[in-house]
């Protein structure tokens, strides 16, 4: 049977580690977290980051905007935060609604204080292996590799799923690690040929049931990022838990697993801003 990877465990101590190092700090860091609309789950996803926050003895500043909010409203906001020095990361809760462009809305907000790690200049940073910020959920799922003595170099590593927040940086995460990397997506043919290759699987679809018992070698390493309900409105990830387990040598549960590190590589990340803007 598999070992679960604790990502609540682990969470917590990071989070331990950032509250030890925030109370140094002459003053106290910041985050403004922006959620415009009401969709449910960013509502869920938010309200955690900000309990985080106040765990981590940093402050947070809510910004609740309604769905019909304008791109120059917003962009508005963004540029006022940029400019508070209470303010040392900025989250925009993604997705946002479909008037707005996250791409403009991303790009506005200061390399300095982009505590997601989403602008372009961040990314290209981490890309080159010169990180200001790391992104916070394949920078989780590295500290859960690494908590768990898992090794990355040579290991064949296939990564599911290519978006610009999880798949592509998990993909250069793990090529910094000298593990040989493929990425698979919504065009792959036949992603399961490819999985089945895999020492570590990293899953970021968000298709419940995506990877069955059969796509995983034996004593594979599996990590699902994805954050799914089942018929059932429970939280679930990409794999089907209980037939991959028993295969697996580590595994990460949803919920408890990837989650939790995400927010609490958000919480570090918000510590190396307010570091940079209180030097
Ligand atoms: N939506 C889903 N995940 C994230 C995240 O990590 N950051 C932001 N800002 N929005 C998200």
């Amino acid at each position: 049977m598999a070992i679960r990877i604790d990502g609540k465990a682990l969470a917590a101590k990071v989070k331990s580690q950032v509250a030890a190092e925030a109370a140094k700090l002459p003053r106290k860091p910041g985050l403004a977290v922006v959620l415009v609309g009401e969709d449910p789950a960013s509502q869920v996803y938010v309200a955690g980051k900000e309990r985080d926050c106040a765990e981590c003895g940093i402050e947070s500043f809510g910004h609740r905007l309604g769905a019909e909010t304008t791109e120059d409203e917003l962009l508005a906001l963004v540029r006022r935060l940029n400019g508070d020095p209470r303010v040392d990361g900025i989250l925009v809760q993604l997705p946002l609604p479909g008037h707005l462009s996250e791409e403009t809305v991303i790009n506005a907000i200061a390399p300095d204080k982009d505590v997601d790690c989403f602008h372009p200049f961040n990314v290209g940073r981490m890309v080159i292996g010169d990180p200001v910020f790391l992104p916070c959920t394949p920078a989780g799922v590295m500290a859960m590799l690494d908590e768990y003595e898992i090794p990355i170099r040579g290991k064949r590593c296939v990564v599911l799923g290519r978006s610009n927040i999880v798949g592509k940086p998990m993909a250069a995460l793990l090529t910094q690690r000298d593990g040989t990397v493929t990425v698979c997506h919504s065009r792959t043919e036949d992603m399961a040929q490819y999985a089945r290759e895999a020492d570590i699987l990293v899953s970021a679809v968000g298709r419940t049931g995506l990877v069955t018992a059969d796509m995983v070698k034996e004593g594979a390493v599996v990590v699902d990022v994805a954050m799914n309900r089942d018929g059932d409105g429970r939280l679930c990830g990409d794999v089907d838990f209980a037939a991959v387990e028993p295969k697996a040598s580590c595994i990460t549960p949803v919920p408890g697993g990837v989650g939790p590190m995400t927010r609490a590589c958000l919480m570090r990340n918000i510590l190396t801003a307010a570091a940079l803007h209180q030097a």
